[in-house]
C-alpha cells in the first residue's frame, strides 16, 4: 500500500470513528431505548484499532518520532483523553448530566485533534487565532 491509500484510509476511519461516537451517544445517551445489539458495541472498536495502527503505520512511513515532533505528541496525549473520555461517557452508574457532558467533551476532543493532524501544529485550531 503507498503512503496516499493509507493516509486516505486513515481519514476515512477516521470519519467513521466520530460517526459511530456520535451514533452511539445519540443511541445509549438520548434515546429512551438504547439499542442492545452487540455490533454497536464491538464495530468501534474495530474502527477505531485500524484507525490508530493507520496512524502508526503513516508515521512510521514518515519517520515521525512523537517524542521528537511535537504535534505527533500532542496529538497522541489527546487520542488517549479522547478515548478515556468516551469509556468514561459510556460507563453505567453515572448521572445523564455527566455522561452528557463528557460525550460532549469528546466530540471537542476529536475535533481539536483532526485540526492538529491537518495544520500539523500542536495549538490546532487555535494556531489560526495567532
Ligand atoms: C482520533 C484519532 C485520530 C484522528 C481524528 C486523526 C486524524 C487525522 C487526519 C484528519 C489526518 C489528515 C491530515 C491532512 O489532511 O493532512 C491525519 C494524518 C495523520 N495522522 Fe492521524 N488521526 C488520529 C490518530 C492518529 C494516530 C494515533 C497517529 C499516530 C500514531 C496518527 C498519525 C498521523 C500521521 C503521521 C498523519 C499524516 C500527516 C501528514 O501527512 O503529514 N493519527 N490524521
Amino acid at each position: 500500500m503507498v503512503y496516499s491509500d493509507v493516509k486516505l484510509a486513515h481519514v476515512a476511519f477516521a470519519g467513521m470513528s466520530i460517526a459511530l461516537f456520535a451514533l452511539r451517544g445519540t443511541f445509549t445517551l438520548v434515546a429512551v431505548r438504547p439499542s442492545t445489539r452487540r455490533v454497536w458495541k464491538i464495530l468501534p472498536h474495530v474502527v477505531d484499532t485500524l484507525l490508530l495502527v493507520l496512524g502508526a503505520w503513516l508515521a512510521i512511513m514518515l519517520r515521525l518520532n512523537p517524542l521528537h515532533v511535537t504535534w505527533l505528541g500532542v496529538k497522541l496525549l489527546c487520542v488517549i483523553g479522547y478515548i478515556a473520555l468516551g469509556v468514561l461517557a459510556f460507563r453505567l452508574h453515572r448521572p445523564r448530566w455527566l455522561k452528557l457532558g463528557l460525550f460532549g467533551a469528546a466530540i471537542l476532543l476529536f475535533a481539536f485533534i483532526a485540526s492538529i493532524a491537518i495544520l500539523h501544529n500542536p495549538r490546532g485550531i487555535f494556531a489560526l487565532a495567532g
